[in-house]
């Protein structure tokens, strides 16, 4: 993800940008750069890759001396990695650094074309500089420019701008993206995230939304949008570097579980016009979803599961043949691909060797490939015919979360957008199921997330099992394939999904007095056949956490020692609170095991081998 840090005061700013930047390191970044004021101009010097070939490229520039600088690293959204779409983006009266996704670019692009406006980079950003810019010529006032720009400007954004003629000063503003200020006796600061100021002061403003910040080396101002000053209030924090970096949590697991409701939101906002799925923003066209007659979803590990969640909504909405490969087994199999059928490549790093050999096995039978990534210019990116970002920003833990979670939204807009092809939605049920995803989804998540405690408990009963089963039917069996996967691979617990109607053909022959069983029973029309499996293990002594949707806890007597209620939801968005609460569950039983969270044994977050 994107980090900012800028600096004005009585020091050199470019020692401090480049320290704060490597405060951000963790979070992931393809490229950095830094703006310093001096002698009347603003210079840039930025780099692909990371800092140490920013801090080379420094080396070889003149020697940048300015007290007053912006710093960035950039995690692509817009435009591949490389030196032109790093930021600062400079106009010739301004440099600015931005973190966040500006929905209307092409619009703005439109308009700034009009005004006699070029633009050498693929950055939503740069045409948010030109922006800035074209506003600032009209008046030459900083606070004028910023307060016109962000009237049009749609979407999310932390700016942070130094403009020519106000080489001492650093204005900021922000809309769904963090932005902090902070001042100490040797000058000012702002910053994407706290531990790139941590080793100046321990005190700083967060930046409220549509506040604009004028930050000088001894004064800062605030200014709502009409520009009338107002007060931020100043906060104090004790954490570490390293604690920050966290954001106060202890793994980053939990954090990612935590960013979930964002992230959601990220993904599904700019995919949604007029209330309905559009995928402009992805280049996507849409008579693309008019032309397929089967799909196959190929990925590995949890990316997999997702898929089969992909599977049964598109199946479900669009009634289009899904199939679900491993993409280690897809590359080899020689699988049966036709002319018209469409190939998703479900990854979060993009860069899964086997999920990039299954891409070009696919590409080479002549079949449409759309990649569903996290990382924007990944290797499956790159080469499959379309694709569309997940925006979950970076995913630090090697057990996946957000990014499932993403996944899985995308693929559920997918199958509305596929659904309306031929009306098997209309317009009005497809808006209300958008709607639905747009606000329910990430509030049911951020009650699922208040259950935290409550799971804890329920974990400290599970940590000295050594084999657990989650049960489910339909697609409460996706969530649990999932949800086992979590367990399995930070918990060293084993654990196996089962569909529950399966359990009787074998396996049950292993529940015994005490085996811990996790049923999730969240779909209505089998609900009563998985509490009949419910019961048949409780019978053999199984000890049972069920996870269950509101209305049919009510319903059913549903036998079990724990219940998780997951939060209110319609039916068809039930997966995505139940997933948070098996992921926290996961998550807490490796916590209490004392086992490393974060980097669970023989694991990497990204397999780029065979
Ligand atoms: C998830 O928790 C795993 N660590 C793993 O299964 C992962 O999902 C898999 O390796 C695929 O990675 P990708 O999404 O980056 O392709």
């Amino acid at each position: 993800m994107c980090g900012i840090i800028g600096y004005t005061g009585s020091k050199k700013s470019v020692p401090i940008l480049i320290e704060g930047l490597r405060t951000l390191e963790y979070r992931g970044y393809d490229s950095a750069g830094v703006t310093v004021a001096e002698g009347g101009r603003l210079a840039t010097v930025k780099s692909k890759g990371r800092l140490t070939d920013l801090e080379a490229r420094l080396e070889k520039s003149a020697e940048l001396l300015g007290n007053c600088g912006i710093g960035h690293t950039r995690w692509a959204t817009h435009g591949e990695p490389s030196d032109t779409n790093s930021h600062p983006h400079a106009t010739k009266n301004l440099a600015l650094v931005h973190n966040g996704i500006i929905e209307n670019y092409a619009e703005i692009e439109e308009m700034l074309k009009g005004a006699g406006y070029s633009f050498i980079s693929e950055t939503d950003t740069e045409r948010a500089a030109n922006l800035l810019d074209m506003f600032f010529c009209r008046s030459k006032d900083p606070l004028d420019a910023i307060s016109h720009a962000i009237k049009v400007i749609r979407g999310s954004y932390a700016f942070g701008i130094i403009f020519k003629g106000f080489e001492d000063t650093i204005y900021a503003v922000r809309k769904d993206s963090p932005l902090i200020i902070a001042q100490n006796d040797e000058g000012g600061f702002i910053a994407s995230d706290i531990p790139a100021i941590l080793a100046h002061t321990n005190k700083y403003y967060r930046l409220d939304e549509g506040v604009i910040a004028k930050v000088g080396a001894k004064e800062i101002s605030f200014f709502d949008e009409a520009l009338a000053p107002v007060e931020q209030k100043l906060e104090t924090i004790d954490w570490n570097v390293e604690q920050a970096q966290k954001g106060g949590y202890p793994h980053f697991m939990i954090k990612e579980i935590n960013e979930e409701p964002e992230a959601l939101k990220k993904t599904l906002e700019p995919r949604i016009r007029d209330g309905l799925p559009h995928f402009g923003i992805d280049a996507l066209d849409g008579d693309l979803f008019a032309s397929f007659s089967a799909i196959h979803i190929v990925a590995c590990g949890t990316a997999m599961h997702a898929g089969l969640v992909g599977k049964a909504i598109i199946e479900k909405l669009a009634r289009i043949p899904v199939n679900v490969e491993i993409a280690s087994e897809f590359r080899y199999r020689d699988p049966i691909l036709n002319k018209n059928d469409l190939v998703i490549l479900l990854s979060q790093s993009g860069e899964t060797a086997d999920t990039l050999a299954a891409l070009r096995h696919a590409k080479a039978c002549g079949v449409y490939t759309l990649a569903i990534v996290n990382v924007i210019g990944s290797s499956v990116a790159r080469e499959a015919d379309s694709v569309l970002y997940t925006w979950a920003g970076p995913e630090i833990a090697v057990a996946s979360t957000k990014a499932y979670s993403v996944q899985c939204a995308l693929l559920y807009l997918l199958a509305v957008r596929m659904a309306m092809v031929d009306g098997k939605l209309t317009d009005g049920e497809a808006k209300a199921i958008c709607e639905s995803m747009l606000t329910d989804i990430p509030t049911s998540i951020e009650e699922a997330l208040k259950l935290s405690d409550k799971i804890c408990d329920i974990a400290s009963k599970l940590v000295a099992a050594e084999h657990l089963f989650y049960i489910g039917r339909d697609i409460d069996y996706s969530i649990a394939t999932e949800a086992s996967l979590k367990l399995k691979e930070i918990s060293y617990i084993h654990s196996e999904a089962y569909a529950a109607g399966e359990l009787k053909h074998g396996t049950i022959s292993l529940v015994t007095e005490g085996t811990p069983i996790v049923a999730l029973t969240t779909v209505s029309k089998v609900c009563e056949k998985t509490v009949s499996g419910i019961r048949e293990v409780k019978s053999r002594g199984a000890y049972v956490v069920s996870v269950c949707s509101s209305d049919l806890a009510g319903k059913y007597d549903i036998p079990c020692d724990e219940m998780l209620v997951i939060p209110q939801i319609s039916e068809l968005l039930a997966p995505f609170p139940a997933a948070t609460v098996v992921q926290l569950l996961a998550y807490h039983v490796s916590a209490l095991k004392g086992l490393d969270v974060d980097k669970p044994r023989n694991l990497a977050k990204s397999v780029t081998v065979e």
